[in-house]
């Protein structure tokens, strides 16, 4: 046992590592290069660019599924912006807010009250009326002349917490000030969004619009070599697995984080089998393992009931070869339900429970027609082989099954 230690410790010695920089692709990584996105980068600093001038640019409303590099471009062009107009002493500042996080907007005083405090005022925790946060947050900007530009990303979260209220409030903001004046950048990776909210918000804040496309497969590639370049020592890894990386992560829509994940995930699958290089097995093992860790995520995530259809239709698949379908699935659903003194819910509200399973990419559950309007869903188990024990454990921990 001891003997294997060593060698396990000294062959992290005598290996060169597979990792020459891995924090190049960690999500906190800034990339200095930016693969195909020069259209969008040109067109946000066209919009932005008055500011130069202390023009008030136009507000911008960017759209696009998630790892398309919105949060990246937009951050990469504000905050170059903001050093020349640093340099230059021109009074341009940019606040970038990421709306998902809690303790600075999830309520409408918070997020004020952050944006004061950036601009050097006190603003206590609580207390004020949420009109005098406001009112000193239009005070402290408006002390002199400047461009501000707010960009709140994931904009979406922040109306589903507040309402679009806050919004309406937001789009006003330059009508309140005297010498300061304020542009809005909202992004989004919820593409309903735009459509929810209320009309005169959405002329307001989308009065220019981008709209972010899913990478290819070969785009992804190229993002993925100038990563690589850094992160990896160039004898451990090679275009073969970059290629597997990007046309894995084009599968679904082309996400640069889901194929920034695969890379690393495969490199350390490699360093930790002792190997010198990344092969494109250990892509393969990458794979399951971040479909494995996000199918655990959800499942945990869900509510009570949800676990305990989800068990049923584990179970049930596991001792049948046939189509399996709703009744099925009910059937043994009200004997652990019996079993664990849980309220029963009906066939038809399991139904619905099933295909919220199916919508999470946990199970397939296919209509079939049976004729005379008839119909019943067949039910087949979407994770993959490898988890239904993991994930059986964990149900079972949480519901003493
Ligand atoms: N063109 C690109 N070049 C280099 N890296 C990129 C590119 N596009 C995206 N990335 C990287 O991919 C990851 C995801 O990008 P980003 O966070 O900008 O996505 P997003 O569109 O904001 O996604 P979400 O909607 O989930 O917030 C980041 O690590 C980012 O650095
Ligand atoms: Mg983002």
């Amino acid at each position: 046992m001891q003997n294997s230690l060593q060698q396990l410790f000294e062959s992290y010695i005598s290996n060169k590592p597979i990792f020459a920089n891995k924090s190049a692709l960690s999500i906190k990584y800034t990339p200095s290069i930016i693969p195909h996105r020069e259209q969008r980068i040109n067109q946000i600093a066209n919009i932005l660019a008055p500011a130069i001038r202390l023009e008030k640019p136009s507000n911008i409303f960017i759209y696009g599924k998630t790892g398309t590099g919105k949060s990246l471009v937009c951050n990469y062009v504000t905050s170059q912006l903001a050093n020349l107009a640093k340099d230059k002493g021109i009074p341009v500042k940019t606040v970038y807010i990421n709306c998902k996080l809690r303790k600075i907007a999830d309520t409408e005083y918070r997020l004020v009250a952050h944006l004061a405090r950036h601009f050097g005022r006190t603003v206590p925790a609580t207390g004020l009326p949420t009109d005098e946060v406001y009112r000193l947050f239009y005070e402290t900007i408006d002390d002199k002349e400047q461009i501000v530009l707010i960009v709140l990303d994931e904009i979406d979260k922040l109306i589903s917490k507040c309402g679009d209220e806050i919004l309406y409030n937001f789009t006003r903001i330059s009508q309140e000030l005297k010498n300061a004046e304020v542009s809005l950048i909202g992004i989004s990776n919820d593409l309903m969004f735009i459509d929810n909210i209320d009309a005169r918000v959405r002329s307001s804040l989308n009065e220019e619009e981008i709209i972010f496309p899913p990478y290819d497969a070969l785009q992804l590639k190229d993002i993925l070599a100038e990563r690589a370049k850094i992160a990896f020592n160039s004898s451990a890894i090679d275009e073969l697995v970059i290629s597997k990386c990007a046309a894995y992560a084009a599968r679904e829509h082309g996400d640069a984080r889901r194929a920034l994940d695969l890379l690393r995930v495969a490199g350390e699958i490699a360093e930790r089998q002792g190997c010198s290089k990344v092969e494109e097995r250990h892509v393969d093992m990458a794979d399951e393992k971040i479909e494995h860790d996000r199918v655990i995520e959800v499942i945990k995530s869900q509510p009570t009931q949800s676990k305990v259809v989800l068990y049923s239709i584990i179970e049930t698949c596991k001792n049948r070869k046939n189509p399996i379908y709703t009744g099925d699935i009910f059937n043994v659903y009200i004997g652990k339900c019996t079993l664990m003194g849980e309220r029963q819910l009906t066939q038809r509200r399991i139904s619905d429970l099933i295909t919220e399973l199916d919508t999470l990419g946990l199970i397939n559950a296919k209509v079939i027609s049976m004729g005379r309007g008839g119909r019943k869903k067949e039910i087949s188990l979407a994770v993959p082989q490898a988890s239904v024990d993991k994930i059986m454990g964990i149900i079972k921990e949480d519901l003493v099954v």
